[in-house]
């Protein structure tokens, strides 16, 4: 029996370093720390797509690199409704929460076709910059086109993902919402890989800005590897506040080296051939037309008056 008992011990011991050896394979990758200083010197050389790929994220945002956008509303469904059964991940990389209900969904706003919430994760340090200012911290809600089963078959194809990204400033008062992650992430902050359901209900509508009506709009790439460049972007210009106090206690989760991730950002990629677009809602030529129209109404029954007073 005991003999027994040590040969499964052994086996699963066996298992879970295979899983283990395994699941650190992949992620083999760190972000390169900042100096004392606090700069960033180091590229990322993080290998394949992320390293030879022209179609990168994040990138440089700016209004004055843009065209013009127009594009019908962004529609969030059920972004409103809490997270059912919500659990943060330490993933070694950032603290994530996963969605598993696929009525929670993205369309319109120019995107080709429905996209469902996969997960949340945060960046500190934002990826993207407004032009050229880095912003405290940058939310990415990932979804997966609903024409493949999963987000891993979407990450293949190009469009198969859509990403979110806010951007966070720091302001005087703490966000409420933030703070339901951060008193979560506490519990497992040390350990990656580590998993604990969220201290409170949160909506993926509570982390978003008040105005979304303006965005930008470019197609890139996963911003962690393997870098795939399947993801069309939406980064809203409008940001949303949270407290100093709470940026800070983001930099001490821990990765998987054991060392306080203090920052997790990607620098930012080249544009290259690509179209970085800033959509709004813009005022339609046809309502300016009409704006007119009622002025011109009266020009227009006086000329035809006229015209029937010249004949008579
Ligand atoms: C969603 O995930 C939770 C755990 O987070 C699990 O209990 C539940 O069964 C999952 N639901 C579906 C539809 O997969
Ligand atoms: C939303 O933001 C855009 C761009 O800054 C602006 O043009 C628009 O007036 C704003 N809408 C509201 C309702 O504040
Ligand atoms: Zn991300």
């Amino acid at each position: 029996m005991i003999i027994r008992k040590m040969k499964c011990l052994v086996l699963v011991q066996l298992i879970a370093c295979i899983l283990f050896t395994g699941s650190t394979a992949d992620d083999e990758w760190h972000y390169p720390s900042p100096d004392p200083t606090g700069v960033i010197n180091e590229p990322e050389a993080w290998g394949g797509q992320c390293d030879s790929g022209r179609r990168q994220s994040p990138i440089a945002l700016s209004r004055a690199a843009a065209v013009r956008g127009e594009f019908g509303p962004l529609i969030f469904n059920n972004y409103k409704l809490p997270i059912r059964q919500a659990l943060l991940t330490n993933t070694g990389h950032s603290v994530q929460v996963n969605n598993n209900d696929t009525s929670v969904t993205i369309q319109g706003g120019g995107l080709p076709g429905r996209y469902v919430l996969d997960q949340l994760h945060f960046h500190w340090g934002s990826e993207h910059t407004i032009d050229g200012v880095r912003y405290a911290l940058e939310l990415h809600l990932v979804h997966h086109s609903t024409l493949y089963p999963t987000l891993n078959d979407a990450v293949a194809v190009k469009n198969g993902v859509a990403v979110i990204g806010v951007l966070f400033h720091v302001a005087a008062q703490p966000n409420m919402h933030i703070g339901t992650i951060l008193e979560t992430a506490i519990d497992i902050r040390s350990v990656p890989g580590q998993v604990a359901p969220l201290k409170a209900k949160l909506a993926p509508n509570s982390l978003l800005p008040v105005n979304r009506t303006a965005y930008f709009r470019y197609e890139g790439s996963l911003t962690t590897p393997a870098c795939a460049e399947s993801v069309i972007w939406t980064v809203f210009p409008e940001s949303v506040a949270l407290s100093l106090d709470q940026v800070d206690q983001f930099k001490v989760i821990h990765d998987q080296s054991g060392h306080e991730l203090v920052n997790n950002y990607r620098s930012v990629q080249p544009l290259n051939a690509r179209s970085l677009v800033y959509a709004r809602e813009w005022e339609r030529a046809s309502d300016s037309a009409s704006g007119s129209a009622s002025t011109a109404f009266p020009v227009m029954g006086l000329l035809l008056v006229l015209l029937v007073i010249s004949k008579v």
